[in-house]
C-alpha cells in the first residue's frame, strides 16, 4: 500500500448523508433514506451550489443525478439483457438503489456494503422498513482491507460463482489517490474473474484540463476535499487513459459513458456544458 494512504477512510462517510438527501429530493428515494444531517448539509451548501449553477453553469445536483441515473441505466441493461441476478454495491451509503432494484426485480439478490458504521446504519434502516431479507442484505467491507473479515474476499465468498454479477461503486473512487484506487481495482478484477460474466460500474471525475469549466471544477473538488477532511483527486486525462488504466488493473472490455450527452434519455434536462462526471463499465 502506498505510504501516503490513510489506514482509515471513515472521514468520507458523512458525505453519504448529503447525496442521500439529494436522491430523496429528486424522488429517487423513499423518505426513510433522508437524514437530518443530510438536510442540514444540503441547506448549508445551497448558497454555494446556487452560485456555481448561476455563475458558472455548474449544476452539482445535475452531476449527481447524471452519475446515479447512468449507473441505473447500465444496471437495468445488465439485468434485462444479460441475465444478471446478483449485484454488490460497495460504498452504498444511503443510496436507495438496492431498494428500488429489489422492488422492481424480485429475482435479484442485492448485497449492499460499506464501512462497518455506515453498514450498520443502512442495515437498521432497511430492517425498520421490513426491506431486509435473503434477497437484500448489508455487509461490512473496507476497500483498503487486503485480508480479513472486511476484505473483498470475505464479501465475495457468499456469492454464487455460477451466476453473472454486477459490482457498483458510486461516490467513492475520487476520494483516493490513483495508485490506491488502482490497487483496489486490481484486487476487484481478480475476484471477478471466477464468475461466468462480471461487470463493474463506477462513476469517475476525470482530470479534463481542456474543459471550459476546469478551473471552477478544481475549486469545487478542493472544497469537497476540505469538507470531507481529505482530498478529491481527479483521475486520468481522457477516455483512452481510462481504458488503459482499467486494462492495467485486469479489466478487458472498458466502455466510457458521458451522461451529459444522453441527459434527456435519462429523464433530465439537456446539459449546457460537456460532462465532468463519466460512468465506466468495465468487464472481465
Ligand atoms: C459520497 S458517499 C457515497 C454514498 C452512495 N454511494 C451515494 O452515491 O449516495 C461515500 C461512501 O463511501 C463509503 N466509504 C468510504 N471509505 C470506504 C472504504 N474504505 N470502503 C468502503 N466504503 C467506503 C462511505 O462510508 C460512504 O458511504
Amino acid at each position: 500500500m502506498p505510504e501516503r494512504a490513510r489506514v482509515s477512510s471513515a472521514h468520507i462517510s458523512p458525505s453519504a448523508h448529503y447525496t442521500g438527501y439529494v436522491w430523496y429530493r429528486h424522488q429517487l428515494a423513499d423518505a426513510a433514506f433522508k437524514t437530518g444531517f443530510g438536510r442540514f448539509v444540503h441547506g448549508l451548501l445551497s448558497p454555494i451550489t446556487w452560485g456555481a449553477r448561476v455563475g458558472f453553469g455548474l449544476d452539482i445536483e445535475l452531476f449527481l443525478l447524471h452519475r446515479h441515473l447512468q449507473i441505473d441505466a447500465q444496471l437495468t441493461a445488465a439485468i434485462e439483457q444479460r441475465g444478471v441476478c446478483q449485484v454488490v454495491e460497495i460504498a452504498c451509503g444511503l443510496s436507495p438503489r438496492g431498494r428500488r432494484f429489489t422492488a422492481r426485480y424480485p429475482q435479484l439478490r442485492y448485497v449492499e456494503a460499506d464501512l462497518p458504521v455506515m453498514a450498520a446504519r443502512k442495515r437498521l434502516l432497511l430492517h425498520a422498513q421490513g426491506w431486509l431479507g435473503s434477497q437484500h442484505q448489508v455487509r461490512s467491507v473496507d476497500i483498503l482491507a487486503e485480508e480479513g473479515s472486511r476484505s473483498l474476499s470475505a464479501l465475495f465468498a457468499e456469492l454464487d460463482r455460477s451466476k453473472p454479477l454486477v459490482v457498483i461503486t458510486e461516490g467513492l473512487v475520487n476520494y483516493f489517490e490513483l495508485p490506491l484506487i488502482e490497487s483496489f481495482w486490481t484486487r476487484l478484477a481478480e475476484k471477478l474473474r471466477v464468475f461466468p460474466q462480471a461487470t463493474y460500474l463506477t462513476e469517475l471525475y476525470p482530470d479534463l484540463h481542456e474543459h471550459p469549466r476546469y478551473r471552477q471544477l478544481r475549486w469545487g473538488v478542493d472544497l469537497i476535499g476540505r469538507l470531507t477532511r481529505g482530498s478529491y483527486p481527479l483521475h486520468y486525462r481522457d477516455d483512452q487513459a481510462i481504458a488503459q488504466g482499467f486494462q492495467r488493473c485486469g479489466f478487458t472490455d472498458v466502455t466510457v459513458f458521458d451522461p451529459s450527452l444522453t441527459s434527456q434519455a435519462l429523464g433530465l434536462a439537456p446539459s449546457r456544458n460537456a460532462g465532468l462526471v463519466w460512468v465506466i463499465e468495465a468487464r472481465v
